[in-house]
């Protein structure tokens, strides 16, 4: 890592003397013991276990359980099963007889791509659903399918995320079909999921189920779970032959040798590594043994050591797949991770491997932010550019300036989902915005994964929100509606930078940003500032005047400025590449969007620079796939996974000029971006690629052997509770 931004991201070097921990090793027998605790089991007689489950449920905070009226085990025949608590709270799609019945919406659950096959009961499905057509996907708030005297059905490719503690049911039908189903979940109180196959439907079959589960699975216990028709899936590891997983990104060198270690935990601690530091190795490089008796990690800092972890989670999976949920709290019961021995040595290809997140237009919230970290440290990306202020929305509260968050977080209207402007509603959107204490916790978390965040607070353009509160600071001043941008695309009120007080209005912001803000670098915007208002403005006309300087250029002044007054503060100002048509501070680093001239131009003038050309790293723009059912309407040119695996940022640049590249970010703009569930099908898989390129460089798989990995690791996505969109490859990019 070099120049200002290596001490930057290495400040976690301060680490180095940090204490070594010591290995616990653990005995195979212990791991054997926590492999022999099975899945939750309620026994008794039927109505104990009705009702030792019911507790079971509500101590674990389960808010509405719902006992059947009439208990099914008394009921006649070969399938009768145990549902002691299958009617979960919120939201069931009911089936029967084409019939469909849908209550209270849950926001965070997902189904889809389901193609209900009996005609007329799945138009009629989708109809009530609001879905347009079969192929479509349904999202937010279905929480079980039951299928009920139904005759003739099929059921096939439905995925089901985080279904919570609800199984498919499929009761009282005949010649049904399941097929291709794959069931993830990701909630430590799921009971479930499982599949409830009742009586009469001896011909009902049930083809490649993949399900994965935490937690128990309500089990008939007297007679084992095929005979009485529950699908157990938990019931799998045995701690021999352990697969090597994918890795995603790809580590540079990786060894399998014989055996296995059994984890004493249910998901990776650092209780059980062994830590040692070696100041020689490269920034965030790790080298990881695992051998049948413990695991030891050689890093150079805390970063190598993450990343290090990072690997172990990804190893941990596969016999214990789809399980251990959460990578970093784990929660699985009784399973302990079965990690392959190996050996790895591991480096980045770059120092700055980011993602960045548009909260203006759409605003995300805590826990989705914490979301994306988690996976983001999950695939080595270790810096957040996080885009807090737009034309459309102002989101970071500023103390000396309460109506920033007061006016400027809320508007009053929006381009309707998916139509990118062509169609409004007048929903009020906000107010929606970070309080102080917000941000100090995102980065407090951020930090424990190794993530420097990297505020935007754009300037002098995208700042309407702003002007919004304070008009006056605009060269129109108080004749502006006091409401942000509604609509997407360039704003032409600016900030005034003819008038001191809007500059020192700035300043202020800037003070508190700095305040808090630990990292270096501070993103100063700087895109698509049109200079028509300066151009018609006394006071801007004035000060390009007392400047000597053209009109268009006084967006060069205030990045002049505003760099100076941040480089006092000890920080680096970073910019898009407009920045780069006026004369602008030595330090400054740019962002080269606009192709990939701006980089070029930056290396040349000896300035660091990322490589995010919106042609390749724009991931609000779709994958290509004909099917997406996200997609906005006027949607970008494609940028598919296999366009996204071949970019390499460091093209066309000679060897002096690569010395400032610092390395490239996905971005997801978020004018089509309405929440986490966008967000994600956006991120992934694709990040799965930028990481490649970022993390593995040259050392990366060939694309096949991407894409086969990919498939495995998607669904490991999914188990996480990341509503990841399909691998599509158009088939000519395959050999
Ligand atoms: C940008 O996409 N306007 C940086
Ligand atoms: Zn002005």
């Amino acid at each position: 890592m070099r120049g200002i931004l290596g001490l930057v991201l290495r400040k976690f070097d301060i680490m180095r003397n940090f204490i070594f921990c010591l290995v616990t090793v653990f005995t195979t027998a212990l791991a054997q013991a926590m492999i022999s605790r099975s899945a939750v089991e309620f026994q008794g007689s039927a109505s104990e276990r009705i009702e030792k489950a019911v507790s079971a449920a509500q101590s674990q905070g389960l808010r509405h359980v719902k006992i059947p009226e009439k208990d099914p085990l008394s009921e006649d025949g070969v399938w009768r099963i145990d549902r002691a608590i299958v009617v979960p709270s919120g939201i069931s799609l009911i089936l029967e007889s084409c019939t469909i019945e849908l209550k209270d919406g849950v926001e965070d659950d997902i189904i889809r791509n389901a193609s209900f096959d009996k005609a007329g009961s799945v138009d009629k499905a989708f109809e009530v659903l609001g879905v347009k057509s079969k192929k479509s996907v349904l999202r937010g708030g279905l929480r079980a399918i039951n299928v009920r005297n139904a005759e003739d059905f099929i059921i096939s490719n439905l995925e089901i995320h985080n279904p919570r503690l609800n199984p498919i049911a499929v009761d009282k039908t005949k010649n049904g079909k399941l097929s291709n189903m794959l069931i993830g979940t990701c909630d430590s109180n799921a009971l479930s999921p499982c599949i409830l196959v009742h009586k009469e439907n001896d011909s009902a079959q049930i083809e490649f189920i993949s399900a994965y589960a935490k937690g128990g699975v309500l089990k008939d216990e007297s007679s084992g779970a095929k005979t009485r028709g529950i699908l157990n899936f938990n019931d799998r590891i045995d701690g021999e032959d352990v697969v090597m997983p994918p890795l995603v990104p790809t580590p540079r060198k990786v060894v399998r040798t014989s055996g296995a270690f059994l984890a004493p935990s249910a998901y990776v601690t650092r209780d059980w590594i062994v830590f040692e530091r070696d100041a020689s190795m490269k920034a965030e490089s790790y080298r990881l043994s695992v051998k049948p008796t413990g695991v030891k990690v050689v890093a150079p800092d805390r970063r190598g050591e993450l990343n290090a972890i990072a690997t172990l989670r990804q190893l941990g999976e596969e016999k214990s797949r789809y399980r251990n949920c959460d990578f970093y709290t784990g929660g699985d019961i009784g399973r302990p991770l079965v990690l392959p021995c190996c050996e790895i040595e591991d480096y980045p290809e770059y120092p700055w491997r980011a993602m960045l997140i548009d909260e203006g237009r759409h605003f995300f919230g805590k826990e989705t932010v914490k979301h994306v970290l988690k996976q983001m440290a999950a695939h080595k990306f270790n810096v957040l550019h996080w885009h807090l202020t737009e034309d459309q929305g102002w989101r970071i509260e500023i103390d000396a300036y309460p109506e920033l968050v007061k006016r400027g977080s809320v508007r009053p209207c929006s381009p309707v989902h998916f139509a990118c402007g062509d169609e409004m509603n007048t929903d009020t959107y906000g107010p929606f915005y970070y309080t102080k204490n917000d941000i100090r916790e995102i980065l407090a978390f951020a930090e424990t994964l190794g993530i420097e965040v990297v505020p935007e607070i754009e300037f002098p353009g995208h700042i309407r929100a702003a002007l919004a509160a304070y008009p006056e600071y605009s060269c129109t001043g108080e004749k502006l509606t006091r409401v942000p941008r509604c609509t997407w695309g360039v704003e032409n009120d600016v900030l005034c930078v003819g008038n001191e007080e809007a500059l020192k209005f700035v300043e202020k912001i800037l003070d508190e940003v700095v305040e808090l803000f630990p990292g270096k670098i501070i993103h100063i915007g700087g895109d698509e500032c049109p200079t028509v208002r300066w151009k018609s403005c006394p006071k801007c006309r004035a000060k390009a005047k007392s400047l000597g300087i053209k009109v268009e250029k006084l967006q060069g002044y205030v990045t002049q400025r505003f760099g100076a007054y941040l480089a006092q503060k000890g920080k680096v100002i970073i910019g898009w590449d407009e920045i780069l048509d006026c004369d602008i501070p030595k330090s400054a680093m740019v962002m080269s969007w606009r192709g990939r001239k701006g980089g070029l131009k930056a290396a040349k003038e000896g300035r660091y620079f990322v490589m995010c050309p919106s042609s390749h790293t724009y991931f609000n723009r779709t994958d290509g796939n004909p099917e997406d059912p996200f997609a906005p309407r006027n949607n970008h040119q494609d940028i598919s996974l296999k366009k996204v695996y071949d970019f390499d940022p460091a093209h066309g640049l000679d060897e002096e000029s690569r010395k400032y590249l610092l390395g490239s970010q996905a971005c997801f703009w978020s004018e089509a971006i309405w929440n986490r569930y966008d967000l994600d099908w956006r991120m992934w898989p694709r990040s799965c690629a930028i990481a490649e390129v970022l993390w593995s460089g040259k050392n990366k798989k060939d694309f096949s052997e991407f894409v086969s990995g990919l498939k495995k690791h998607r669904l490991r996505l999914i188990s996480q509770g990341v509503n990841v969109a399909p691998i599509y490859v158009k088939k000519a990019s395959l050999p």
